[in-house]
């Protein structure tokens, strides 16, 4: 089931979520330089922790009962990783997860790495960076008008051509006053299907892909971290688009 048309948002909202945007892309940025070779997971997140008050935000995931302020999935956890005593270690997969709430409004953004490694080559490397341009293209069909199926269409062809899994049971969504709510966003579709994009909506973006299949599970200890089946490593981009009368902004524009 679909989860409808979006809603849109006031001019102070629309004001309110941009200043988040930038907000929420500092804190990413500021994740990204202290994710090292050596770094703990439980650290990354009580540093978040503590800089999303310190920039007057409100750490979102408390809403939902989630064991920590940022979700942190290395290697073949795919996203909602609980953040865990885990010291990181050249070369694996990191996906990081924010979203804050700023004077109400809610942001969201995510995005992959590879620790130790600023410009990562291989088949890991391949991973991100198709993951990133699915991402992009997904954005380039925002506009007034657009369909959900175009956003979808266009990420999943990006995804399809660079002979990647193309994860199925999670989806982007609408955000506002809430962190999850409508239009649903997959990550596959087709053109002209879905729902129609209005100005002053805002929606995230979130293509998510493996390096093997795309069938994912639950751990059944911490309950919230998805990981791929298979054991394949997983990336995972998200941007807040707002929706314009001829195109977009993107409000974390900066975080990655
Ligand atoms: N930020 C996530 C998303 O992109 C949601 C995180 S799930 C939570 O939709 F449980 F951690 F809140
Ligand atoms: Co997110
Ligand atoms: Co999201």
């Amino acid at each position: 089931m679909s989860r409808g048309a979006g809603e849109v948002n006031s001019a102070a909202q629309i004001a309110a979520a941009r200043e988040g945007g930038k907000v929420l892309a500092g804190i990413l940025r500021a994740v990204h330089a202290r994710s090292q070779p050596g770094t703990n997971e439980l650290a990354i997140d009580a540093w978040v922790a503590k800089e999303i008050v310190r920039c007057g935000a409100e750490i979102s995931y408390k809403e939902v009962d989630f064991p920590g302020a940022v979700c942190i999935s290395v290697n073949d956890e795919l996203i909602h990783g609980a953040p865990k005593d885990y010291v990181y270690r050249e070369g694996d997969k990191v996906s990081y997860d924010l979203t804050i709430t700023y004077h109400g409004m809610h942001i969201d953004a995510a995005f992959s790495m590879i620790i130790g490694q600023e410009e990562p080559s291989g088949a890991k490397g391949r991973l991100l960076k198709i993951t990133e341009n699915a991402l992009r293209a997904g954005i380039a069909e925002v506009k007034a008008g657009s369909h959900t199926g175009d956003i979808g269409s266009a990420v999943e062809k990006v995804l399809k051509a660079g002979k990647l899994g193309i994860i199925r049971d999670y989806i982007g969504h609408g955000i506002g006053t809430k962190m999850h709510q409508a239009p649903d966003i997959p990550n596959y579709g087709r053109r002209g299907t879905g729902e129609e994009l209005q100005v002053g909506e805002l929606i995230c973006i979130e293509p998510m892909a493996s390096l093997g299949k795309e069938k994912t599970e639950v751990n059944q200890e911490d309950g919230w971290t998805v990981s791929l089946k298979d054991g394949s490593i997983g990336a995972h981009f998200e941007h807040t688009v707002l929706v314009l009368p001829d195109g977009y902004e993107v409000l974390t524009e900066g975080a990655f």
